[in-house]
């Protein structure tokens, strides 16, 4: 199951994202918003780093204008690794190094076609479980 969460600047961006997610089958749980009607970012990304969080979805994705408030938001919970990507090597390479659990992206900063190829790529990358990382991943929350 996978949470998605936007604000009036993502709202478009992620219709591109749930038209893809039907065509693959895939399960989602869209905690909105549900309009281009101004709305504040840190109450979907709270929702959704929630959801990521006690595991009842096992990944998310979250658009805002740029992808940086809603991620800044995200990245406040225990947990939540929320990676901002722009291309597709950023988006293999947050799966594979840091075990990224939430996609953000920037309804402004990234076209449709572009989006819809990061998101299939972070769906289908899996973390390496590399030593090092699964270290540095740990190493995050350390004080
Ligand atoms: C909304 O205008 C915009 O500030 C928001 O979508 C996002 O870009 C914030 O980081």
């Amino acid at each position: 199951m996978i949470a998605l969460g936007c604000d009036h600047g993502g709202y478009e961006l992620m219709q591109e994202v749930i038209a893809y997610l039907k065509e693959k089958g895939l399960e989602y749980k869209n905690f909105g918003c549900n309009s281009t009607e101004s709305v504040d970012y840190p109450v979907y990304a709270k929702q959704v780093a929630k959801a990521v969080q006690s595991g009842e979805c096992d990944k998310g994705i979250l658009i805002c204008g740029t992808g940086i408030g809603i991620s800044i938001t995200a990245n406040r919970f225990k947990g939540i690794r929320a990676a901002l990507c722009g291309d597709c090597f950023s988006a293999e390479a947050t799966r594979q190094h840091n075990d990224a659990n939430i996609l953000a992206m920037g309804g402004r900063v990234t076209g449709p076609g572009l989006a819809v190829k990061i998101v299939d790529t972070f769906l289908n990358t899996e973390f390496s479980n590399g030593e090092r990382h699964v270290n540095r991943i740990r190493g995050i929350d350390e004080e």
